[in-house]
């Protein structure tokens, strides 16, 4: 190890990669050149680099179709390392067929709040489920060639304010919590990459944090580089100095060849920035991207294999929340079945936001039912209510021309959907100011008027033959949260159209007012009609079994913005109450990113999470409709009775800039089970279509306590299982929540199998971690010297600061779920 003259302390490969470099080479290499492309150095052989978003799939810098993976909370809710791993090839393949060797996956920032924008992006509210299923994912990743990115550093929870926010976090809740999942990325994933949060945490920013950034280093060995957030680092040489390798995107504003002035001129060291550099080019050489020329062409890879993984990763996915005896449904005995709800017809498949991707195909509820029972059950078909923000844009095929500021196309080419988004001009030809055109042809099914929506960042309008029906460069809309925060308000504007008469359809935009984001969304709809709740009541009425469909979609649940409330949006709620109160055989189907408040949880009759599942979500809904899969997830967040009752109520989303971190180590099911809070769903919990007998369970102390436990399935079909460990301290010496998660394994097994599961728990499984007390102990001596108390005949002596097992008896359980526990042990070390 080795510190510089500017203090900054590394243990890198220092200088190996960077020998030979001109100081202006290695400078800019610390930025990108563009949106997702790191600088090339030819005559060292260095080529470009792309990055692609994730995490739910790899977007690709020109948004080509790819494969849409369920979102993290739905790999959350599977509790199946193996199946991340399988997740995470798909992924790391897919960003090969972008061209990029690094992709900006996992989020692993914890479900503080049920109401944060990005929950439906990130795993768990635990820290070891969210860094093991992490962990897994990460190494399917890059057994590709891929660097996965660990994603945000830390104690990014909330979005309001989410360029400035400060998380005030004690030390002890951060170790316990928020960090663990990264140094579970780092130890056991070998995480190649890991971004900085835009957030500040105890007033410093997140790229600027020399005392985390070193504990990513020092303390857990990370060997990759440290990326920025997107536009976020605010300073050059604090920045450097604390660690962070790379700023994104480019051309540079803090780093390239401001850092090359800043040795210069003596505020940096020239090795500082060789070590930066070191890292960023062991990372490429590692993953083999140094043996590409460039990034590869950008392409479409639709394959039957990855299908088949995002098929099984929504499946296991799915929480079955309750169930009378109405699923699976019986679907011989069925004549019809009304599919009801504002969701029924849309495929919401991911959250808003980054990790938006355009998907090889989107499939809705409705039409999975009817592709796969229509044939022999009548199928129906009502929204009951309307939740639509943004119009719902058009998959069609389009001609899309682009042209530079004298008007001269300089590129065309073919888009299949009417939400444009352009993180950059998408040709250097056209030049700082552009314009693009869209045309295609729609078809109405129906007679009727039509709404046609515009959401614009730059200056656009729509027309519909030739006539211009909506306005955003006359009549500008003012700004909102939408397009990641760089969007307009909707403008709508109506027009009359025939059913089977086709009609052009044409987008106009220019990056007029847009200096970083370009984009539009153009959504078109028929108006819907005033008597929506009666129609889907009727609907549920005569039919044989009702399937509802409701939930949220990505204009509720977005990056950029949180939820203000838990409640399902619209009329909701009241169309699930009369659907289940006129058929019983009715299952309530929730399609949303995060928990929500279910009022009417207990009437109804079957209750099934499917969350945002990705492209093959509404497949894997009518396998486990009709029992052909079992519903293979459990809640990795609890769902609260009322926003009242979460743990970070009255500090969330946080005021002035300050998000404080008050309930501390109580987060997430810690709070509800240590203060013994009735929840309407608890962690952990999802039943199976079987049942499973979890046997007594023995145990062997040695240097781990083993504990080993009989699982059989004493039911009449396949089905699956999770079964959870949690340990409980008894009468711990210092505040620890009642019981932690601290391993799981899930197993699938047919009628009458058992098999035999193993969990090791070594110390971390019991310890806490000890703050630094050295200002306790300055104050205890203080106070001696005062003689305020009579000082002690032997002086207490202060904990080391660290992980800490506290000598005692501890409790170790094996459930079902963080209340269903089927055996208790115990366990004195
Ligand atoms: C998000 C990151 C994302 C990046 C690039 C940021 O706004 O916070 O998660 O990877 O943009 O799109």
């Amino acid at each position: 190890m080795k510190s510089d003259a500017t203090g900054r302390v590394d243990d890198a490969p220092t200088g190996v990669f960077a020998q030979g470099m001109s100081l202006e080479d290695k400078a800019a290499l610390t930025a990108g050149t563009d949106m997702w492309t790191t600088a090339a150095v030819p005559a060292h052989g260095i080529p470009a680099v792309r990055m692609t978003d994730g995490p739910a799939g790899a977007r690709g810098p020109n948004r080509s179709p790819s494969v849409a993976l369920p979102s993290g909370i739905a790999l959350g809710a599977t509790w199946d390392r193996q199946l991340m791993v399988e997740v995470g090839e798909v992924l790391g393949h897919q960003s090969r067929t972008k061209g990029a060797r690094v992709v900006l996956a996992p989020t692993v920032n914890l479900h503080r709040s049920p109401l944060g924008g990005r929950t439906f992006e990130s795993f768990s509210e635990d820290p070891l489920l969210t860094g093991q299923l992490a962990a897994a994912l990460i190494r399917g990743v890059q057994s590709q060639g891929v660097a996965a990115t660990v994603k945000h550093f830390v104690a990014n929870e909330a979005e309001t304010d989410r360029f400035v926010s400060n998380s005030v976090v004690d030390e002890r809740t951060l170790r316990e919590l928020y960090l663990l999942p990264f140094e579970i990325a780092v130890k056991d994933g070998r995480v190649q990459a890991l971004m900085t949060g835009y957030n500040r945490v105890n007033g410093v920013w997140c790229g600027e944090h020399r005392e985390l950034l070193s504990i990513l280093r020092e303390e857990w060995g990370f060997e990759g580089f440290v990326v920025s957030d997107w536009y976020a680092v605010g300073s050059t040489v604090d920045s450097i100095l604390a660690g962070l390798d790379i700023e994104m995107p480019g051309p540079a504003r803090t780093f390239g060849s401001h850092l090359a002035d800043a040795v210069r001129d003596g505020r940096v060291s020239e090795e500082t920035i060789d070590a930066a550099v070191s890292r960023l080019l062991s990372v490429f050489e590692r993953i083999g991207a140094l043996d590409d020329d460039a990034p590869g062409e950008e392409v479409s890879v639709d394959l039957p294999d990855h299908r088949a993984i995002a098929r099984r990763a929504a499946q296991g996915s799915m929480v079955l929340l309750r169930n009378e005896s109405v699923l699976p449904f019986d679907v011989d005995s069925l004549r019809t079945i009304a599919v009801v709800g504002p969701n029924a017809d849309q495929a919401q498949i991911m959250g808003g936001g980054s990790a938006t991707l355009e998907p090889h195909y989107r499939v809705s509820p409705l039409e999975a039912i009817r592709r796969r029972l229509g044939d022999r059950v009548e199928v129906t078909h009502e929204p009951g209510c309307d939740t639509t923000v943004t119009l719902p844009s058009l998959d069609i095929d389009l001609d899309e021309a682009f042209f530079d500021s004298d008007g001269n196309e300089v590129l065309r080419r073919k888009a299949s959907t009417t939400r444009f988004l352009y993180f950059g001009p998408p040709s250097e030809e056209l030049g700082d100011r552009w314009s693009m055109t869209a045309t295609g042809v729609f078809t109405p099914t129906d007679d009727g008027v039509y709404e046609i929506g515009l959401v614009q960042s730059g200056r656009g309008r729509v027309l519909i033959d030739g006539e211009v029906v909506v306005d955003g460069v006359a009549n500008p809309p003012p700004p909102s949260t939408r397009i990641l925060g760089f969007g307009s308000d909707q403008i709508i504007g109506r027009v009359a159209l025939k059913a089977g008469v086709s009609v052009e359809i044409k987008v106009d935009l220019s990056n007029e007012s847009a200096p970083i984001l370009v984009g539009a969304v153009v959504g078109v709809r028929r108006k819907p009609a005033d008597d929506l709740l009666s129609r889907a009541i009727d609907a549920a009425t005569k039919a044989d079994a009702v399937v509802v469909v409701v939930g949220t979609n990505d204009d509720w649940e977005s990056e950029g913005y949180d939820r203000t409330s838990l409640n399902l949006p619209g009329d909701q709620d009241e169309l699930v109450r009369r659907i289940c109160a006129a058929n019983p055989n009715t299952a309530v189907v929730l399609n949303a990113g995060s928990p929500l408040d279910l009022p009417w949880a207990e009437d109804a009759p079957a209750l099934l999470e499917i969350w945002f599942g990705g492209q093959e979500m509404s497949d894997a809904l009518v396998d486990v409709l009709t029992g052909e899969a079992d519903p293979g997830g459990r809640l990795p967040s609890t769902f609260p009775l009322r926003i009242e009752h979460t743990p970070a109520f009255g500090n969330f989303p946080g005021e002035n800039g300050e998000v404080r971190y008050g309930e501390g180590l109580l987060m997430g099911y810690r709070w509800y089970d240590s203060r013994q809070l009735e929840v309407a769903f608890p962690f952990g919990h999802g039943l199976s279509y079987t049942e499973f007998e979890i046997g007594l369970p023995s145990m062997t102390i040695g240097q781990t306590v083993v504990v080993e436990t009989e699982v059989t399935n004493i039911g009449d079909r396949r089905g699956v299982e999770v079964i959870q460990l949690y340990v409980e301290p008894v009468d711990p010496d210092v505040m620890r929540p009642r019981k932690e998660l601290k391993g799981f394994e899930k197993v699938e097994l047919g009628p009458g199998e058992s098999t035999v599961v193993e969990f090791v728990l070594d110390v971390r499984a019991f310890a806490y971690w000890q703050p630094d007390g050295t200002d306790y102990g300055a104050a205890k001596e203080r106070q001696a010297s005062m003689q305020i108390s009579a000082a002690p005949d032997e002086p207490e002596e202060l904990k080391p600061t660290g992980w800490t097992v506290d000598p005692g008896k501890y409790r170790v359980h094996l459930g079902r779920s963080i209340s269903d526990i089927s055996h208790t042990v115990e366990v004195t070390l």
